[in-house]
């Protein structure tokens, strides 16, 4: 186990983020970075000491300006591959038809959304079309503010959720400095090393426990969020099912329990769409987003018709973009890869071959835990000093000098995170092991 204390936190855009140094770049990057850093200002987040120059990507494979083709392992956005043909020609054609804003009656709106509803449990059978994660989010907490009357909501500790004001406060992961309000509560994630072998009992605790402090305090709880994958806490899938016992914590304090599925949702963990069908639950309201339109920006909540009935006696809820004809068409185009292309089944067999890897590479590599589920997977580093994020770092950077482009999680940024289109092979997979194999023995 490491110990945590040895590290200081990471924001999580601070992990892997270009420091601005243009020294030893090709003058074609550092043309661009120089251009962006006028244009977007302090705003700008890059990736890589030496940012990445992209001029086309299909599949798993993306086509830098260096000449070189990099093997995708960090990218839930073109999540049934870049390029799709199937997304691409869908929102062609859409666009080339007509595109608007969803006040009018148009097939493609209805043709997506029973499709996607046809994918959760029956109770949750009304959609609200968004443009962003956050968005679903932002929404989703003033949902569960209406139906519970009350205010606090509890999250993990390193958790990400989102940027509107409201999001941020519950995205302790967003802060440089300062901590989230009072009415945000958090919980450690649910990790073994923490709660030992019983992991759900031991992370319901931790709910109950801030919940009896937020009505302690005043304050009232309104619900749980959280990503059921806990990607940026560290990616955290194990046993499946241990969530269930928070959220009967949950509902016996009168909240709701909102999934935040844009994480491990369509697909990714291999087991079915959505990463709470793992833990045997039905949430009050599911959020959506990222990989929905593979690149096209569309995003979502499902909950039940009366919780969504009682916010509209208060509030109309209206987007200009969101469910438009495009974002649907590509939604929709989405949801169809996913079966044709059969990838919540590739999504199991390559997660399980990476796992068997990974978990081998353990023994012999300062590995303190491989964990995860399908194609969303995290590699834990660590020594019995603590947690070991500079060699996560040189990790990001040599896989890249390899061609293959990664990530880091965790609270510490000790956590690689494995999350590449869901059209990886097993012999792509195999790449990475080899590579991180000659990186780490
Ligand atoms: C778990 C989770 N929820 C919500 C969001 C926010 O989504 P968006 O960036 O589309 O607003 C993210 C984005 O990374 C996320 O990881």
């Amino acid at each position: 186990m490491t110990r945590p204390d040895a590290q200081p936190e990471r924001q999580i855009l601070d992990l892997n983020a270009f420091s601005g140094a243009t020294g030893a770049m090709a003058p074609d990057v550092a043309a661009l970075v120089e251009r962006r850093r006028r244009a977007f200002g302090a705003g700008s987040v890059l990736f890589y000491d030496e940012p990445l120059r992209i001029l086309r990507a299909e599949g798993a494979t993306i086509h830098a300006s260096d000449g070189r083709a990099y093997l995708d392992f960090y990218n839930n956005v073109p999540s049934v591959g870049h390029c799709h043909p199937k997304v691409v020609e869908a929102v062609r054609a859409q666009i080339g038809s007509f595109n608007t804003h969803s006040r009018y009656l148009f097939d493609v709106a209805h043709d997506y959304a029973e499709k996607l509803l046809a994918t959760f449990p029956a109770a949750l059978s009304n959609v609200v079309l968004t443009c962003t994660g956050s968005e679903s989010n932002d929404l989703a907490l003033r949902l569960a503010r209406k139906a519970s009357g009350a205010e606090g909501i509890i999250v993990t500790r390193a958790a990400y959720h989102g940027n509107t004001a409201t999001v941020t406060e519950v995205s302790p992961s967003s802060y440089k400095t300062g901590a989230p309000p009072r009415h945000v509560r958090t919980v450690p994630p649910p990790d073994p090393a923490l709660f030992g072998n019983d992991v759900a009992q031991g992370f319901a605790d931790a709910v109950k426990a801030e919940i009896a402090a937020l009505k302690a305090d005043g304050i009232g709880f309104a619900g749980l969020l959280v990503d059921t994958i806990f990607s940026s806490d560290g990616v955290y899938a194990d046993p499946p099912g241990f969530l269930k016992t928070a959220v009967e914590v949950v509902r016996a304090a009168g909240g709701l329990f909102i999934a935040d599925e844009v994480q491990p949702g369509f697909g990714r963990t291999g087991a079915g769409m959505w990463g709470f069908s793992r833990h045997g639950l039905v949430p009050d309201i599911v959020t959506m987003g990222k990989p929905m339109g593979n690149g096209y920006p569309i995003a979502g909540l499902v909950t039940r018709p009366e919780i969504l009935d009682a916010f509209c006696a208060d509030f109309g809820y209206f987007n200009t973009f969101a469910g438009s004809p495009a974002a649907c068409a590509a939604g929709l185009a989405v949801l169809e890869a996913i079966e044709e292309d059969d990838l919540i089944a590739n999504a199991a067999r390559v997660g399980r071959h990476l796992t068997a890897r990974l978990t081998r590479l353990q023994a012999r590599a300062p590995i303190t835990a491989v964990r995860g589920a399908g194609l969303y997977l995290g590699i834990e580093f660590g020594t019995e000093k603590g947690p070991a994020p500079d060699l996560a770092k040189r990790l990001i950077n040599g896989l890249r000098d390899h061609g293959i482009l990664i990530g880091a999680a965790g609270r510490y940024g000790n956590v690689l995170k494995i999350r590449p289109p869901l059209c990886v092979t097993t012999a792509h997979a195999d790449l990475l092991v080899d590579a991180l194999e000659e990186l780490l023995v």
